[in-house]
């Protein structure tokens, strides 16, 4: 309806100037207004729209009033639509019957006795229009809520989350113990499985529900606070809600809408997306530690290689030293050895001589020691049985340790035979209690124990596979801290006063293991005693039956002619003596050319006594050379050390320095 027609006046005034004037006076106040000429009309023009009719009694004065009253009745419950009579001058409603006729017809309608002042009219006519613009005003209102009202059904019906309103039933404590559904949209049924849920209680529909819920509703009925939650209902299916819920209408009414969507694959999605999470973080920890443990690793393979390296530096430097050592030992062990045997000079002569070969001995076994450390000390390996050796030194042993350390001996009666040199594994072996019995200066227990390697734990990694023979010695000292452990095997390393220990030990034992192609590990931890392990390879060789040690008393017989071949001066000097003494007819020569060309000329020689590592030709090659056209010439190779490079391994040897025992000794054995 355009605004002019309804707020427009509708009169009906059809006798006289009535209606023109009425007309008139309206519109001076500015009110628009359509002029009828019948009750029919009337009707037309209040269908098309009106702000209020202005009547004369006259005009209504017809026999058809029933279209105006079906109007009347058909109109929209905002309506109460406004009119104006104009009744006769004296026809009060108390005096007009008909007037009151029309009151009741009409409704809202207000009389005007005539005449009247045109202001008067006016009044009235704005006052109807005022209350019909307020009917309007009320239409609007009407209208919007009934939209409101039609949205809030349309999506109440169309909406895929679960909706509805519940009211909270509380027990006699206050508690919240149920709820009844007042409404629940299509949606809910889907959500969750509860059919027909409208004016029944949810514990009657789910019996086994968590109280939780009801407690959640409960509070929000009573608070009015809004609550927003992920929760799962187990009793429906175990299924994960995302819930919103207000109270709604009065607080007493204790009502509560519930917004909700099934969230449970979200959540199966989220928990699978946790777990490989922390699948991934598990993994990246372990990747760090992993990483960590390789780093350590590389770091423990770098100071391995570090120390190894730091040995065998020390190993070549201490090697040389011995050597030239040994070269300047030789005359001197052989010279003082002649002056003994000679028993020049007096008494106090032969007691400084005495003491002067002693001094040389220790030196000698100095040196020996070094060469073993620098693993170049002539061994003389051969399979023998380490529980034997053992056996019999264990006597020496008990007496080294003194009666407060107790020895205990674990042999393995089922031993195969190693592959060792039995002199220096004794010299080991005593190396190793010593150590033991220094480390426990208030008794304890020392264990020797040997064998056969069965790849127990703790054998060194490194070691070529194979069979070995474990011999461990371990004590209950006072144990060594990792710095110890890794500095005991250089050589003049020591703890132990000046004068008390040379350092030269472990480093003994360590060369002549790693010689032997086998090894040694330090097991030991501070006040926590030490276990020191050698592993010497297994050997199917058939045991070594030469007696050794048993001196020679040698004889002036003549033994035919010797051929000393020595660059060193005095140490050919040394042995050439000793050998006439032996009752050779010597011939010297300084290098391995001259005693070839020596015996170019007609020189004849059984024997042939040589140093082995010499400018030029070496050692053994003359032997090779010599023994080529003299087969029957019987050959020793004298060496400083176990220079095995280029030394034929069928050749007897015999090691610097030595005294006329130990040459007499080898001669005699081949
Ligand atoms: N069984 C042990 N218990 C505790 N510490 C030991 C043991 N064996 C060796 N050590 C430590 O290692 C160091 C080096 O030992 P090593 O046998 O090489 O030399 P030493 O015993 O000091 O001297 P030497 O053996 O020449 O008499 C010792 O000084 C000591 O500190
Ligand atoms: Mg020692």
């Amino acid at each position: 309806m355009t605004p002019q027609l309804s707020e427009r006046a509708i009169i009906l005034a059809p006798h006289g100037r009535d209606a023109a004037i009425a007309a008139l006076i309206l519109e001076e106040a500015d009110l628009r207004s359509t002029v009828c000429t019948s009750l029919r009309d009337l009707v037309c023009e209040l269908e098309k729209g009106a702000g209020f009719a202005l009547l004369t009694e006259e005009g209504m004065r017809s026999d058809n009033l029933l279209p105006l009253a079906r109007w009347l009745a058909a109109q929209p419950e905002w309506s109460d639509f406004p009119f104006v009579l104009l009744t006769r001058r004296g026809g009060g409603l108390e005096r007009n019957p008909a007037a009151k006729r029309f009151l009741d017809m009409l409704g809202n309608v207000t009389f005007l006795e005539r005449p009247f002042h045109p202001t008067t009219l006016v009044s009235l006519a704005q006052s109807a229009l005022r209350g019909r613009k307020r009917q309007y005003e009320a239409r609007a209102r009407l209208e919007e809520l009934h939209q409101g009202a039609e949205r809030y059904r349309s999506l109440f019906e169309s909406i895929d989350a679960g909706f509805c309103i519940v009211e909270v039933l509380f027990d006699d404590q206050g508690e919240p113990s149920d709820y009844v559904f007042v409404e629940a949209n299509p949606a809910f049924e889907r959500q969750t499985g509860l059919k027909n849920a409208v004016g029944r209680s949810m514990r009657s529909l789910a019996p086994a529900h968590e109280q939780h819920w009801f407690d959640i509703y409960g509070k929000v009925a009573v608070t009015g606070e809004r609550i927003r939650f992920e929760q799962q209902a187990e009793a429906l299916g175990r299924i994960w809600y995302d819930v919103y819920a207000f109270r709604v209408g009065e607080p007493e009414a204790r009502r509560v809408a519930i917004l909700f969507n099934d969230i449970s694959d979200r959540r199966r999605i989220e928990l699978a997306l946790r777990r490989s999470e922390e699948t991934l973080r598990a993994f990246n920890e372990t990747l760090e530690e992993r990483v960590e443990e390789r780093t350590r690793a590389l770091e423990h393979a770098q100071e391995a290689l570090r120390q190894s390296q730091k040995l065998e530096a020390m190993g070549q430097l201490t090697g040389g030293v011995a050597h030239d050592f040994n070269n300047l030992l030789t005359p001197i062990v052989g010279s003082l050895d002649l002056l003994q045997r000679r028993g020049i000079g007096g008494e106090r002569e032969q007691r400084l001589i005495e003491g002067a070969a002693q001094s040389a001995e220790r030196a000698k076994m100095l040196v020996q020691r070094l060469l073993a450390f620098a693993r170049r000390q002539p061994l003389q390996a051969t399979a023998i049985d380490i529980g034997e050796l053992v056996r019999n030194l264990a006597d020496l042993v008990a007496s080294t340790c003194g009666p407060r350390i107790k020895l205990v001996l674990e042999l393995d009666p089922e031993l195969p035979r190693a592959n060792a040199d039995a002199n220096q594994i004794e010299m080991a072996l005593l190396n190793l209690t010593v150590n033991a019995r220094d480390a426990m200066p208030d008794g304890g227990t020392l264990t020797i124990s040997v064998v056969c390697d069965d790849l127990s734990s703790g054998r060194p990694p490194d070691l070529r596979a194979g069979k070995y023979v474990h011999l461990s010695v371990t004590d209950t000292g006072i144990g060594m801290d990792q710095e110890t452990i890794a500095k005991s095997i250089e050589p003049f390393f020591t703890t132990k006063g000046i004068g008390q220990g040379t350092g030269l030990g472990l480093s003994m034992v360590h060369g002549l293991a790693a010689q032997l192609e086998g090894a040694m590990t330090i097991d030991s931890a501070v006040g926590q005693g030490t276990a020191i392990h050698l592993w010497l390879p297994v050997t199917e060789d058939k045991p070594d039956q030469t007696p050794v040690g048993q001196d020679i008393v040698p004889s002036r017989v003549d033994k035919g002619t010797a051929m000393v071949v020595d660059d060193e001066q005095l140490v050919r000097e040394s042995t050439a003596h000793m050998l006439s003494e032996l009752g050779y007819h010597v011939i010297e020569a300084k290098s391995a050319e001259e005693a070839l060309r020596l015996l170019d000329q007609p020189n004849e020689i059984d024997l042939l006594v040589t140093d082995h590592l010499m400018p030029g030709i070496t050692g053994t090659e003359l032997a090779i050379r010599i023994r080529a056209t003299r087969p029957e010439t019987r050959v020793l190779i004298v060496s400083g050390y176990a220079e095995n490079i280029g030394v034929a391994p069928d050749l007897p040897r015999l090691t610097k320095p030595f005294k006329q025992s130990d040459l007499a000794n080898t001669l005699a054995r081949f």
